[in-house]
C-alpha cells in the first residue's frame, strides 16, 4: 500500500496504543511521520519501530493542551519535511469510572483541556499550515462512541468532551473544506488498549465481556482503527467531509 508516499503525517499521542499503531500504519504506506506526545521515551520507541521497518520519523515532545507547544510541532514538521499533509489528533485521556458527582473538578478539567481544547489547538495550528499549502491537507480527529453515539455509566465527563470533539469536527470541516482542508473523525468503541479495561479487569475479563455484550463478540484492534483513519486521511476519501466514522464492533448499531 502506497497511499502516503512523499506525504508528511502528524500523529499526536503516538507513544502508545492507537497512536503508535497509526504512526506505524502511515509509515508502512510511505509517509514520513511526526510523532508527538508528552513523554519522549515512548515516542522514541515508536520512531525506532518505524525506522526498523525502513520508514522515516521525527519525534517532537509537546502537550497538546498548550498552544505554543502544538504550534511548535507543526513548525517542526514543516521545517524537517517541507509540508504537513495529514494530521491525526489522537491524544486523549479517560478520567472516569465513577458517577459524575464523584468526578473531581481537576479530572473534569484535565479531560476538557486535553481531549477538547487540545483538539481545538491542534486543529487551529494544522489548518493554518494546510490552508497555506497549494495541496491542502486532511485531518482526522479521534473522538469516541462515548459521546455523540452512546453513553455509559462512569463516563459522563469523558463523553461530554468526546461529543464536543465530534461537533468540533463537523463544524471545522464546513469552515475549511473550501480552504482545501478535509476534516473528519473516527469514533472508536472499545479497542484493545488499556484504556478500555474497567477497574480491576484483565484482558481475559474484557474478552469475556466483549463476547457477551458486543455484536461482533470482540473489541476492535488498533489496526482496525488505523485502517479507518488511513482511509479518511487518504485520497480514497476525497469527497468525505465532516463524517464521524464509528468503528465499534457493532456496539451502537
Ligand atoms: N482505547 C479505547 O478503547 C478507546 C475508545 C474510544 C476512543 N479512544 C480514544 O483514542 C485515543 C487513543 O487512546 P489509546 O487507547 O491509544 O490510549 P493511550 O495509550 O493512553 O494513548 C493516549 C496517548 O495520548 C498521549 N497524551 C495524553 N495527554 C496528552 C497531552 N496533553 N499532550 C500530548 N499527548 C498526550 C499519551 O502520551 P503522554 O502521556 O506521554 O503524553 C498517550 O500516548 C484517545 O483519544 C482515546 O480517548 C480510545
Amino acid at each position: 500500500m502506497t497511499r502516503f508516499i512523499g506525504r508528511t503525517a502528524l500523529v499526536t499521542g503516538a507513544g502508545s496504543g492507537i497512536g503508535r499503531a497509526l504512526a506505524l500504519a502511515f509509515a508502512t504506506e510511505g509517509a514520513q511521520v511526526v510523532v508527538a506526545g508528552r513523554s519522549r521515551e515512548p515516542l522514541t520507541e515508536t520512531v525506532r519501530l518505524i525506522e526498523e521497518a525502513g520508514g522515516k520519523a521525527l519525534t517532537v515532545t509537546a502537550d497538546v493542551s498548550r498552544a505554543a507547544e502544538i504550534q511548535a510541532v507543526v513548525d517542526a514538521a514543516v521545517d524537517r519535511f517541507g509540508a504537513l499533509d495529514v494530521a491525526v489528533n489522537n491524544a486523549g485521556v479517560f478520567r472516569g469510572g465513577q458517577p459524575l458527582a464523584d468526578l473531581s473538578p481537576a479530572d473534569w478539567q484535565e479531560q476538557l483541556d486535553i481531549n477538547l481544547t487540545g483538539a481545538f489547538l491542534a486543529l487551529r495550528a494544522e489548518i493554518r499550515q494546510m490552508r497555506s499549502q497549494p495541496s491542502g491537507g486532511a485531518i482526522v480527529n479521534i473522538a469516541s462512541t462515548f459521546g455523540a453515539h452512546t453513553r455509559a455509566p462512569g463516563a459522563a465527563g469523558y463523553a461530554a468532551t468526546k461529543a464536543a470533539v465530534s461537533a468540533l469536527t463537523r463544524g471545522a470541516a464546513l469552515d475549511h473544506i473550501r480552504d482545501g482542508v478535509r476534516i473528519n473523525a473516527v469514533s472508536p468503541g472499545a479497542v484493545d488498549t488499556p484504556m478500555s479495561l474497567r477497574a480491576g479487569e484483565t484482558e481475559a475479563d474484557r474478552a469475556d465481556r466483549a463476547r457477551a455484550t458486543l455484536p461482533l463478540g470482540r473489541v476492535s484492534s488498533r489496526s482496525e482503527i488505523a485502517a479507518a483513519v488511513l482511509y479518511l486521511a487518504s485520497d480514497d476519501a476525497s469527497s468525505v467531509v465532516g463524517t464521524d466514522l464509528v468503528v465499534d464492533s457493532g456496539a451502537t448499531a
